[in-house]
């Protein structure tokens, strides 16, 4: 039990560590911008934007502002204050609060209505987050000429993308990412290219992402691309690419500056590659695509980096040594590659003039040894270090309490020892999750400290926490997962628990000395799984469950009397309590077909 929430904490962290990530990446997006302001509507145009409605369905009424003579005024629509024509149609569907399909616009014909061809101004068209229900992207979308952005991404198109894109000579953004990801479990075929040829007609492309279009029959993928010299975002992640290019093509895109090209199937050196010409380059995300070999050494030269994902690719090996003119890092996602060298190393050939730029430092899973230097300490702008699951040694500096931006602090599955006490905590303001679990850690803290930080998620797992229970924990309200597992703690379960804890989904103290009795009534708690097994717990198992709960363990306690007459938890999925001392019948045995091994 303790086991697999910790791999529900580490898969949660797993999650996480992603969405920072994103956020940090998603901030260098460039926004496109027209001009128009509200001019008075054409007529044509306004049956043309009428015909286009009349093909969806819009269950959200997002529409319902598209009647009246003026479409001008409409919802999404924007015209240009000289010619009152359409210049803009901006349909996106943003994710707000994942109710993503309720405000969906939903194809409800066969194609889209080709009446949009009508709208010749156009110069901006986002319809993502849509779904047009595994239709292919029309073709009279090539003849908007005027076309400056052009947004289908997450919309569920597929098929092949129409090369009479090749027409809108005046594009600038093209993005058509995360029509893969729309119907995972169907015969339905994704966006495909074959040719790429139509892309070179695009001179003033500057950001192009076709992640998740399959181009893996398109032969000379790079050739066609490297015609686009004003690319400033190139984004091919796993497009299905095979094919790198031999060190005798030369990039003729001086302008990038983000490149993506994960979780592609490369299987090669990352030395040659075409890439390391492009000095300008912001960010190199080559996660997942099965490269190999050392870090070559012209990774010096990129001296605009701030973001290098390597992250689970094959390769081996420190960092180069000649870094020290990479003076922007922000992010490092060096996650699953096989450093195998001491994280002393491999901090010393971080370039110092980007100690205190690097906000995001991840090192997890490296057969990393040595110990955690005490430079970490002047790394001041971290909000994020993950060094989990190495081999490091040693005590933890207490430097790293002086990183107020740190959110996140993962130091878990390494072989840390000595004594953590509040100094230790005493700068991290901002910290959220905590990971110091599978270790030789003890804490050693005062019952009356009183945390700078609210946290949401800690993990002590085999840490020495106990004997008390640690009062400072009663000043954590916003925590989701709290996994005390295996602590050391030799004491009752303070009253404070089940108020301060009321609102987290994971509980799990299982593997201690805890006594005393647990509420008759749980049913205020948000939890979904409770771990209290293997402890010394006594009275009466709660007659009121936490009323979402799925996993309940309170074996091998001592809890004793009768079990309450109905199990109100109608979720339940995984209810132990084997080895107690509870007399009587199960009440409520007819329910418990699932989980009969388990109970008394
Ligand atoms: C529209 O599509 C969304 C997915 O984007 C789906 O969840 C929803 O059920 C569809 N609505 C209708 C009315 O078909
Ligand atoms: C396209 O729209 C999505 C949201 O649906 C957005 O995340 C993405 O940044 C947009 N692409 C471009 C190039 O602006
Ligand atoms: C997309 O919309 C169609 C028609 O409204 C619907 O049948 C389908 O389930 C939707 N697709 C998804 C992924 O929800
Ligand atoms: C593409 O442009 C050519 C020449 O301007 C034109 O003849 C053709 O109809 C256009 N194709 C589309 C799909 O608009
Ligand atoms: C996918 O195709 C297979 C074989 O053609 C068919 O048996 C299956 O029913 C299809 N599944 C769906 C969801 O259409
Ligand atoms: C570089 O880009 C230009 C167009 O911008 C193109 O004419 C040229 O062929 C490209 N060079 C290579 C080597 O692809
Ligand atoms: C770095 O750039 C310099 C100057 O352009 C060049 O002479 C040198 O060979 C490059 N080093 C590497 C390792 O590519
Ligand atoms: C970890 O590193 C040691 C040497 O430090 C090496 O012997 C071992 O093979 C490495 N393990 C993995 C999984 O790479
Ligand atoms: C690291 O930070 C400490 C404390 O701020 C400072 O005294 C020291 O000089 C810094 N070391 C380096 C190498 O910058
Ligand atoms: C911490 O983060 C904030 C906001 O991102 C930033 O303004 C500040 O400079 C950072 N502090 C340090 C010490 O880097
Ligand atoms: C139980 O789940 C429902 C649905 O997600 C939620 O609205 C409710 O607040 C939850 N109850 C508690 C006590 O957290
Ligand atoms: C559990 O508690 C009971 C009564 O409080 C006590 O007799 C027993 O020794 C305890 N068991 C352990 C293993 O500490």
């Amino acid at each position: 039990m303790a086991a697999k929430l910790g791999h529900l904490a580490r898969a949660a962290a797993a999650i996480l560590c992603l969405l920072i990530f994103h956020v940090a990446l998603s901030d260098s997006l460039a926004k496109a911008s027209v001009s128009g302001g509200t001019g008075t509507c054409i007529s044509w145009e306004r049956d043309a934007l009428l015909s286009f409605k009349a093909g969806l369905l819009d269950p959200a009424g997002r529409l319902s502002s598209w009647q009246g003579e003026d479409c001008c005024q409409w919802e999404g629509v924007q015209c240009s204050s000289r010619t009152g024509q359409v210049v803009r149609l901006d349909l996106r569907n943003t994710y707000k609060d994942g109710n993503n399909k309720y405000t969906s616009l939903n194809l409800s014909r066969d194609e889209m209505s080709s009446s949009l061809a009508d709208l010749q101004q156009l110069r901006y068209l986002d319809l993502s987050g849509n779904n047009f229900s595994r239709t292919s992207i029309p073709m009279f979308v090539g003849s908007l000429e005027n076309l400056r952005y052009l947004n289908l991404s997450w919309s569920g198109f597929g098929g092949r993308i129409p090369y009479q894109l090749g027409n809108l000579s005046n594009l600038q953004y093209l993005d058509v990412r995360g029509n893969n990801y729309y119907y995972l479990d169907s015969n339905y075929s994704n966006l495909y290219v074959v040719d790429l040829a139509w892309l070179k007609h695009l001179p003033l492309l500057s950001n192009l992402d076709m992640s998740g279009v399959d181009l893996s029959s398109v032969r000379d993928w790079f050739n066609m691309v490297n015609m686009l010299s004003s690319l400033k975002v190139l984004r091919l992640e796993d497009c299905g690419l095979t094919s790198t290019v031999s060190d005798t093509s030369k990039a003729n895109l001086t302008h990038l500056e983000v490149l993506d090209l994960s979780a592609n199937l490369f299987n090669t050196s990352l030395e040659h590659s075409w890439f390391w010409d492009l000095t300008s380059l912001k960010e190199l995300h080559l996660s997942q695509g099965e490269w190999h070999g050392h870090i070559p050494q012209e990774l010096g030269n990129m001296t605009s980096l701030e973001v290098i994902d390597f992250s689970k690719t094959d390769l081996l090996g420190l960092i180069p040594s000649n870094l020290q003119k990479l003076c922007n890092l922000k992010v490092l996602n060096f996650e699953d590659v096989n450093i195998n060298a001491s994280i002393g190393e491999f901090m010393d050939r971080l370039p110092r003039c980007s100690w205190s730029t690097i906000q995001v430092l991840s090192l997890c899973d490296n057969n990393m040894t040595g110990k955690l230097p005490t430079l970490i300490g002047n790394m001041t702008s971290l909000s994020v270090l993950d060094v989990s699951a190495n081999m490091i040694t040693g005590t933890v500096p207490l430097e790293v309490g002086a990183l107020s931006n740190l959110t996140e602090l993962d130091l878990s599955y390494n072989k840390l020892n000595g004594v953590l006490m509040k100094e230790h905590f005493s700068g991290l303001l901002n910290l959220e999750y905590l990971d110091l679990s599978h270790n030789f850690l003890k804490m050693d803290i005062e019952p009356n400290w009183v945390p700078p930080f609210r946290l949401k998620s800690i993990n002590l797992e085999l840490c020495i926490v106990g004997p008390r229970f640690p009062e400072w924990l009663r000043w954590q309200t916003r925590i989701d997962y709290l996994l005390l597992g295996n602590t050391s703690l030799d004491d009752v379960i303070p009253d404070w628990f089940w108020v301060t804890f009321s609102q987290a989904s994971a509980l799990d103290a299982s593997e201690n000395m805890l006594r005393g009795s647990l509420p008759s009534n749980l049913q205020h708690m948000a939890a979904i799984s409770i771990g209290l097994e293997r402890n010394n717990l006594t009275g009466l198992v709660p007659r009121l469950f936490p009323i979402n709960i799925t996993s309940l363990d309170l074996s091998s306690n001592s809890f004793s009397g009768s079990l309450p007459a109905e199990l109100k938890a109608p979720q339940i999925f995984m209810l132990s309590l084997a080895d107690n001392k509870i007399t009587g019948t199960i009440p409520w045995a007819r329910l418990m077909k699932k989980t009969r091994k388990d109970a008394a």
